[in-house]
């Protein structure tokens, strides 16, 4: 395991931000949110976690549900701030805002900013596309002083990959780092992550971190992500839901040790400080929140089918207490199988992710 490492400093440095592992929580929409983030960074090894995508003109209006989503903790750093939106003043707003605010990084969720290549007027279509997109970066960088980011996919479809010229441009108008997503638009989540496309962004650009993105489950992919696009940093999301211990286990690795498997407590211990770091902000509603990982954690630890069931739409704190002390006697009875299937991803084409 170890003698795959790809050799580095763990440290790197994402404009003014040093941070000290190279290794990042993608976003996850619905998941990686506010108590899993804490949850995971005790866990140790992750160097920076991204929010759920925030509309931007809904935030500096105040709109509650986003407020839930920006809201973080002195433990949950370093933290970026994901926005989106159409219109350049808005995004600007809204990255000014969170900056007057403390937050100390704005990630620019591009989706996938070009339409495909085709048909007459194609070539100068993608000309206006690429310009309004560098007038959003670009207002968005002037705006504030925290590093701004951007994460996106690699174009429209094979015919159309835009994402190394984007790039190139984003880094000229200030961006402190691309993440980039190794998938078409077209391909949604589809197919296999292309380290190529990644190799060619990670060329494009002349000094800002390229963020390899896609598929990552394990310690080796992680690596294999770095040695094959030369990427100089990795954004794990579905791996990290799967294995909330891959961020302590590349550290380790990287340290030349030999990765440590979470024993059925120390998992159990995960669960149940996942629903008691919910409780700190959504108190009672957490039993509600909680219940969408039920499955999830069911098949991880080998929860028997009732305990699971139990999970699902257990009422109060005393309730999930005493599941999960029934967890802890009986976690072994069904086998464990962690399912990439439990977190659910769009079919067809993706927007935004
Ligand atoms: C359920 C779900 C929600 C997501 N939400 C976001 C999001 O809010 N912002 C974003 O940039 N990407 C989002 N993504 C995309 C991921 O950040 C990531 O690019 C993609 O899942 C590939 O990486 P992975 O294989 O490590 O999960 C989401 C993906 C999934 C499956």
């Amino acid at each position: 395991m170890t003698s795959q490492a790809v050799s580095e400093n763990s440290t790197i440095q994402i404009g003014s931000r040093v941070l000290s592992s190279r290794y990042f929580l993608a976003p996850l929409a619905g998941y990686t949110h506010l108590a899993f983030r804490r949850a995971l960074r005790e866990l140790g090894g992750l160097g920076l976690a991204t929010t759920d995508l925030v509309h931007a003109t809904a935030l500096v209006s105040l709109n509650r549900k986003s407020l839930e989503l920006i809201e973080t903790h002195a433990k949950d750093k370093p933290l970026s701030i994901q926005i989106f939106g159409s219109q350049p003043e808005a995004l600007a707003s809204a990255a000014r805002w969170l900056e007057d605010r403390g937050y100390g990084g704005v990630d620019i969720n591009m989706g996938c900013p070009m339409a495909k290549v085709n048909g007459q007027g194609g070539g100068a279509r993608i000309a206006c596309e690429a310009d309004s997109a560098c007038r959003l970066v670009e207002r968005v960088v002037n705006a504030v002083d925290v590093p701004v980011t951007v994460k996106m996919r690699l174009g429209w479809d094979s015919d159309s990959i835009t994402a190394p010229e984007l790039a190139a441009a984003f880094e000229d108008l200030g961006v402190a780092a691309i993440t980039i997503h190794g998938r078409t638009r077209a391909q949604g989540f589809h197919g296999a992550v292309d380290h190529e496309g990644i190799r060619k962004v990670v060329e494009a650009v002349r000094e800002i971190p390229v963020v390899g993105n896609g598929d990552v489950r394990s310690v080796e992919d992680a690596f294999a992500m770095r040695r094959e696009t030369g990427c100089h940093a990795v954004a794990i999301g579905r791996g990290a839901m799967l294995d909330p211990w891959i961020f302590r286990k590349i550290e380790q690795a990287v340290r030349g040790e030999t990765p440590d498997e979470p024993s059925p407590d120390e998992q159990i211990d995960f669960l149940r400080r996942h629903f008691w770091l919910m409780t700190a902000q959504h108190d009672d509603y957490a039993c509600t929140l909680f219940r969408k990982f039920a499955g999830w954690y069911g098949a991880k630890l080998g929860v028997p089918e009732d305990l699971e069931t139990r999970l699902r739409k257990f009422q109060s704190f005393d309730e999930f207490e005493s599941i999960v002390a029934e967890i802890r006697t009986r976690h072994g009875e069904r086998e464990s199988s962690v399912a990439t299937a439990l977190i659910k991803v769009p079919n067809g084409p993706v927007e935004r992710w």
